[in-house]
C-alpha cells in the first residue's frame, strides 16, 4: 500500500477544507483514506458499500469492467484448468501455490479431519427432516464452536490454522449430511482415498448398500464449481465473516454467519432461485412473458442468474462454467432435456435483448452452475450449500488475514439518524 497524493474535501457552508491521503494498491482503484474524517465531525454515507473499501487484502482481485478475477494474482482461468481444489485452497490460505510435497501434506491434513465428532449427529437429529440444508448448515457449523474449543485462541497462528483446516475438512461432511438427513438415508462417512470433490459426491450419493464410483466427468465439473466459487473478494458473505470476526468471535461462528448471508437469493441463493425460476417458466413459449416481467418497473420479478454487482462484463467464472455446462450435458446426453433447452433459449434472448445488453446484465456463474448441478442429479435445495462449502476456503482465508492484520479494528459503521429528536414519554393511560 503506497500513499499517492491527497484529496481535498471542500464545504459550501464555510467550514475549513479537509485534506485526506489517497492510497494506492497493486491493482484496482485508488482509495481516499477517510479514517481521520470523524475527528472533523463528519462521516461518509454509503449504504451497500457502493464506494467503500472496508479493508485492505492480498487475496482476490476483481476487475468488473474488464471481467478479470485473480486469486493471489493467478487468473481464474489458469487455476480452473490446471489446479485442483486443494491447491486452490492452499493458495488462498497461504498466498502461494503448494509444491508437490506441500500439496500432499495439506491434502493429508484435510483428509485427517473430515469426520465429525460423533455427538454432532445428534445436532442433525434435532432438526425437522424437511428443513432446508442451509438452515441445517447455519446451525451445525455454528455448533462446531461447542465441540472444538481447544483451539479458540484466535491470536495464536497455530490455533487459527487448525480451525481453518477443520472447517475446510468438515463443512463438506456437514453439507452432505444435511442432504442425507433430509432424505432419511444413513449418514455416509468420508472416504479419504477419494479426492475432495469425489468424497463429497460419495457422501451425497452413496448408500451403505451399493458400491459408488464417481463419474469422472461429473467429478471434474464439481471440482470446477468449487474452484470458481472459492473466493470473490469482499462480497456480502465475506464481509459478514469479517464483520463478525472483527469482534474476536469464534471462527466457526464467523463461518456460520457467512453461510447465513450467502443463503439470500441476491447472493448465493441465486443458483437455486435460477432453477426454481426455470421450473416456473416451464416452457420456451413462456420466456417472453417472463422477460417482460423482468423489465417492468412495477414488478419485483428479476431474471435470476443474470447481473452482478461488480461485473459489468461477462463474469469470467460464467465463461468457464458455460463450457463445463456443455461438457456435462454432452457426457450425460442431456442436450435435449426440455429444462436445459429452456435455459439455453433464455440465455440467448437475454444476451440479445436491449434491456439486458444496455444494463450489462450477463448470465452469471450461478446461472450455469445451477444447470450443471441439476444435470448431476443434485437437488435445487443443495445448490447454495455447495456454494457454501466452496466459499469456506475463501472465508477462512479472509478471516485469517483479517485476524492477523495489525490494523484490525472492530467493525462499527456509523449512521445517518433520521428518527425522532429528543422527546419525553407519556404515562401509558395518556398514550
Ligand atoms: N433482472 C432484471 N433486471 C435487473 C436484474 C435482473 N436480474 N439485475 C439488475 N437489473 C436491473 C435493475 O432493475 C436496474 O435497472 P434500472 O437501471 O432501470 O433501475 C439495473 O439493472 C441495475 O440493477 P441494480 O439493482 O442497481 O444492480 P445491483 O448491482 O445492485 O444488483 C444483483 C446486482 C446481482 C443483486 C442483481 O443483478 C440481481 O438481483 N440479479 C439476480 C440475482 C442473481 O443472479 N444474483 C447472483 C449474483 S452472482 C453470485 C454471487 O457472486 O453472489
Amino acid at each position: 500500500m503506497t500513499k499517492l497524493t491527497k484529496a481535498t474535501i471542500t464545504f459550501d457552508n464555510g467550514a475549513a477544507p479537509i485534506e485526506l491521503p489517497m492510497l494506492s494498491g497493486t491493482l484496482g482503484n485508488d482509495v481516499i483514506d477517510i479514517r481521520s474524517l470523524g475527528k472533523h465531525g463528519v462521516f461518509t454515507y454509503d449504504p451497500g458499500f457502493m464506494s467503500t473499501a472496508a479493508c485492505n487484502s492480498d487475496i482476490t482481485f476483481i476487475d468488473g469492467e474488464k471481467g478479470l478475477l485473480y486469486y493471489r494474482g493467478y487468473p481464474i482461468e489458469q487455476l480452473a484448468e490446471h489446479c485442483n481444489f486443494m491447491e486452490v485452497s492452499y493458495l488462498l490460505l497461504h498466498g502461494e501455490l503448494p509444491n508437490a510435497e506441500q500439496k500432499q501434506q495439506f491434502t493429508n491434513t484435510i483428509n485427517g479431519s473430515t469426520m465429525l465428532h460423533d455427538q454432532l449427529s445428534n445436532i442433525f437429529r434435532g432438526f425437522r427432516r424437511d428443513a432446508h440444508p442451509m438452515a441445517v448448515m447455519v446451525g451445525v457449523v455454528g455448533s462446531l464452536s461447542a465441540f472444538y474449543f481447544d483451539t479458540m485462541d484466535i491470536r495464536d497462528a497455530k490455533c487459527r490454522e487448525i480451525s481453518a483446516h477443520r472447517l475446510l475438512a468438515k463443512v463438506p461432511t456437514i453439507a452432505a449430511w444435511s442432504y442425507k438427513y433430509n432424505l432419511g438415508q444413513p449418514f455416509m462417512y468420508p472416504q479419504n482415498h477419494l479426492n475432495y470433490a469425489e468424497n463429497f459426491m460419495h457422501m451425497m450419493f452413496a448408500t451403505p448398500c451399493e458400491k459408488y464410483v464417481p463419474n469422472p466427468v461429473l467429478a471434474k465439473a464439481f471440482e470446477r464449481i468449487l474452484i470458481l466459487h472459492a473466493d470473490h473478494e469482499q462480497n456480502a458473505s465475506t464481509s459478514t465473516v469479517r464483520l463478525v470476526g472483527s469482534s474476536g468471535a469464534s471462527p466457526y461462528a464467523c463461518i456460520s454467519a457467512g453461510i447465513a448471508s450467502l443463503w439470500g437469493p441476491a447472493h448465493g441463493g441465486a443458483n437455486e432461485a435460477t432453477l426454481t425460476m426455470l421450473e416456473e417458466i416451464g416452457d420456451v413459449s413462456r420466456i417472453g412473458e417472463f422477460i417482460k416481467r423482468a423489465k417492468d418497473k412495477n414488478d419485483t420479478f428479476r431474471l435470476m442468474g443474470f447481473g452482478h454487482r461488480v461485473y459489468r462484463n461477462m463474469d469470467p467464472r460464467a465463461k468457464i462454467m458455460r463450457t463445463t455446462c456443455h461438457e456435462v450435458l454432452d457426457a450425460l446426453g442431456l442436450h435435449d432435456d426440455p429444462m436445459f433447452k429452456l435455459a439455453m433459449e433464455l440465455e440467448k434472448i437475454a444476451l440479445e435483448d436491449d434491456y439486458f445488453v444496455s444494463r450489462k446484465l450477463y448470465p452469471n456463474v450461478d446461472f450455469y452452475s445451477g444447470i450443471v448441478m441439476r444435470a448431476m442429479g443434485i437437488p435445487n435445495s443443495m445448490f447454495t450449500a455447495i456454494f457454501a462449502l466452496a466459499r469456506t476456503a475463501g472465508w477462512i482465508a479472509q478471516w485469517s488475514e483479517m485476524v492477523s492484520d495489525e490494523e484490525l479494528k472492530i467493525g462499527r459503521p456509523r449512521q445517518l439518524y433520521n428518527g425522532c429528536t429528543r422527546r419525553d414519554l407519556l404515562p401509558i393511560e395518556q398514550r
